[in-house]
């Protein structure tokens, strides 16, 4: 199943639309059905209207029926691991659980960083604050 993310989010990088910073990044979700959602990040002449890839992939998750974010892969270029920005890990808070894993990995595949989402969002905000 690991593998079946890093190829979908591997497949998404290349579809990215990201002249201006040419940062391409793929990103792929397993929701609660097992089924792996991915996204690209879409750069904007407008530069903040830009969208991360993370922010595609949820989307495609939520169109699709799926609620829960099990596991998440981001895929991005040059050695160090891309992970995911402070915005991107408030949006997968959303669907995801602390223990929830995120694997960075490289644009050969080859998985760079692994953390949960506590650690990347510690003592986070979520549905559950409000009641
Ligand atoms: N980007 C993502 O799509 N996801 C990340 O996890 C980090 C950054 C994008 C935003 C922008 O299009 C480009 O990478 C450079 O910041």
């Amino acid at each position: 199943m690991a593998d079946e993310m890093i190829e979908a989010a591997l497949a998404a990088r290349q579809k990215a639309h990201a002249p201006y910073s040419r940062f391409l990044v793929g990103a792929a979700l397993r929701d609660e059905r097992g089924l792996v959602h991915a996204g690209c990040n879409v750069e904007n002449a407008a530069y903040p209207q830009g969208v991360c890839a993370e922010a595609g992939a949820i989307s495609a998750l939520v169109l699709s029926g799926g609620r829960r974010i099990e596991a998440v892969v981001v895929a991005g270029g040059g050695t160090a691991a891309c992970t995911p920005c402070g915005g991107c890990r408030q949006k997968i808070r959303e669907f995801a659980g602390p223990e929830t894993e995120v694997r960075m990995v490289g644009e050969d595949g080859r998985v760079l960083l692994v953390r949960t989402l506590a650690e990347l969002l510690p003592d986070s905000f979520g549905p559950e604050n409000l009641g």
